[in-house]
């Protein structure tokens, strides 16, 4: 690693840690790799059949654990895979697509062997997505109270008054200003920034063990950006909630999570905790994705630059990256890397990952 490169990595671990209020991510990552999984999704394989082309292989034999209240960033560029993997541990994926091959545990039981009944109490109560465009979420007919403490009355079984003590809690634990004049309003009353919120507080108002936000905070102006997240971060550390990010932003992912999953054409290239991954990432297409965020000349040269012309006739290569990338030989055409250790905890999909 150079001296350029090692000044812009620890400028974005440092920008990571002052957010955090935290001097590392160590402790987080500690507590967070305790206890078992709470998803454990195995050899994952998802297809998408759009009639008269070629099945799109939306997700490749993905593997994902997630400990009790970790924060796991899912990372790639649009197309990759990320919101189909959130639908299939949710098992919403929508027609034309199937899961092919694999398994979703859920605290060690199998998803994929629940009835329609037992997931759909499942979601909502113990597994909560929260997703962009919030308004698309809520009933512009119904003010927000009763949306709210619907959840509740429906997951939990409490009753309509109790609903709604609950649902004005989770309005002043997401921070919403006058919270009591909120619960009567309707969802068009609101900002941008306090919708969003108000899909947390749905999301949240059960204490589920796993939640997905699959690019929620998006959409949302830089500043409302970091409310939301620092937010969303309290609440899921205050309830133990495992969460898996959903993000195309690396920076994002290095100021909110414990660990980093990189994902490229439906397959997991990179796994490593944050600091380490942010102190020098091992696959070439994280290098890409950490120069293009960086302002760094010398990292973009490096890594934002064309492949080397094909040296050999090879029909096809064998790595899903290789046509991109700048660092392809000879052997990323004829065979399939695997994703393999590269360190404790750090897992790269290449032949020739970055030596630190
Ligand atoms: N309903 C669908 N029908 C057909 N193909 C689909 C469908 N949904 C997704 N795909 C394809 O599956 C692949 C993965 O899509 P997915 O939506 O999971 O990507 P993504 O990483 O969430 O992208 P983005 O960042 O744009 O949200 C893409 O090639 C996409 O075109
Ligand atoms: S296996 Fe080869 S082509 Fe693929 S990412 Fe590694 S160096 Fe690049
Ligand atoms: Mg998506």
């Amino acid at each position: 690693m150079t001296e350029a490169m090692r000044g812009e990595a620890q400028s974005l671990v440092t920008r990571a840690n002052i957010r955090q209020g935290n001097p590392a991510s160590a402790g987080r990552a500690s507590a967070a790799s305790e206890g078992p999984a709470v998803i454990d999704v195995r050899d994952l394989e998802v297809a998408y059949y759009v009639y008269g082309a070629e099945p799109t292989r939306a997700l490749r034999n993905v593997s994902v654990r997630l400990r009790p209240g970790e924060i796991l960033g899912l990372v790639g560029e649009s197309g990759a895979g990320k919101t189909t993997l959130a639908r299939a541990i949710m098992r919403v994926v929508p027609r034309p697509g199937r899961i092919e091959r694999g398994e979703i545990f859920f605290m060690g039981t199998d998803l994929g062997a629940m009835s329609e009944a037992e997931l759909s109490k499942l979601r909502g109560r113990d597994l909560a997505m929260i997703v962009a465009n919030p308004r698309g979420e809520l009933n512009p007919l119904l003010r927000i109270g009763p949306q709210i403490a619907t959840i509740a009355e429906v997951h939990l079984g409490v009753s309509r008054k109790r609903g709604l003590e609950m649902a004005l809690d989770m309005l002043r634990a997401v921070a919403i200003p006058d919270p009591e004049r909120r619960l009567r309003a309707y969802p068009h009353e609101l900002s941008g920034g306090m919708a969003q919120r108000i899909v947390i507080a749905m999301a949240l108002i059960c204490g589920p063990r796993f939640v997905i936000s699959d690019d929620a905070t998006s959409g949302l102006d830089v500043t409302v950006q970091a409310q939301v997240l620092d937010l969303l971060r309290k609440l899921v550390r205050e309830q133990n909630t495992s969460m898996l990010y959903i993000t195309r932003d690396i920076g994002v992912a290095a100021n909110f999570c414990d660990r980093v999953d990189i994902i490229y054409k439906g397959e997991i290239v990179e796994d490593a905790p944050t600091e380490a991954f942010f102190s020098g990432p091992a696959h070439p297409y994280s290098n890409f994705l950490f120069a293009a965020f960086s302002h760094n000349a010398e990292l973009r040269r490096r890594w934002m630059g064309s492949a080397p012309s094909p040296e050999s006739d090879a029909a096809e290569a064998l790595c899903l990256y290789a046509d991109r990338c700048v660092k392809r030989q000879v052997r990323c055409l004829a065979e399939h890397p695997a994703l393999r250790e590269l360190a404790a905890g750090r897992l790269a999909r290449c032949h020739f990952p970055v030596e630190r």
